[in-house]
């Protein structure tokens, strides 16, 4: 975990229940250090467009980690919505931590929407209004 952490590398997780998994993924964004300037405004303005900023934090300055549940619709994890698509789990986790628990019990079409923003590092979502693109 200190590996993945010091090298914003991915994490997979296995073995029996009650081992620690959960906990352990858990305990990842406390060791991670505190966001840089262009960091900090880039995780800020994709909380912006999603409508979660508040007063008492105009500028998030800490690795967000967003925990989806494995029931997890596509357009919750990746994006979307009418009009013009917003940001979904993987955009507001952007800087942070994405965790999946229990990933096995997530749907294949769910999974499978990961994979070309995994590797591009941003999602490209067309919807009425226009092509939003996001970084993910
Ligand atoms: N090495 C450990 N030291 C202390 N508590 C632990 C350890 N491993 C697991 N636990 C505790 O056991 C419980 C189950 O752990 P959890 O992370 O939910 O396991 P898993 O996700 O692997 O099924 C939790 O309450 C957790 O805090
Ligand atoms: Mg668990």
């Amino acid at each position: 975990v200190e590996v993945a952490a010091a090298g914003a590398h991915h994490l997979m997780l296995t073995g029996p229940p009650g081992i620690g998994k959960t906990m352990l993924a858990q305990r990842l964004p406390g060791l991670l250090p505190d966001l840089t300037d262009d960091e900090a405004l880039e995780v800020t303005a994709i909380h912006s467009v999603v409508g979660l900023l508040t007063g008492d934090t105009p500028l998030i300055t800490r690795p967000p980690f967003v925990a989806p549940h494995h029931t997890a619709s596509v357009s919750a994890l990746v994006g979307g919505g009418s009009g013009m698509a917003r940001p979904g789990a993987i955009s507001r986790s952007h800087r942070g931590v994405l965790f999946l628990d229990e990933c096995a019990e997530i749907g294949v079409s769910v999974l499978e929407a990961l994979r070309t923003p995994l590797e591009e590092g941003r999602i490209r979502l067309a919807r009425r209004d226009g092509v939003a693109c996001y970084p993910a």
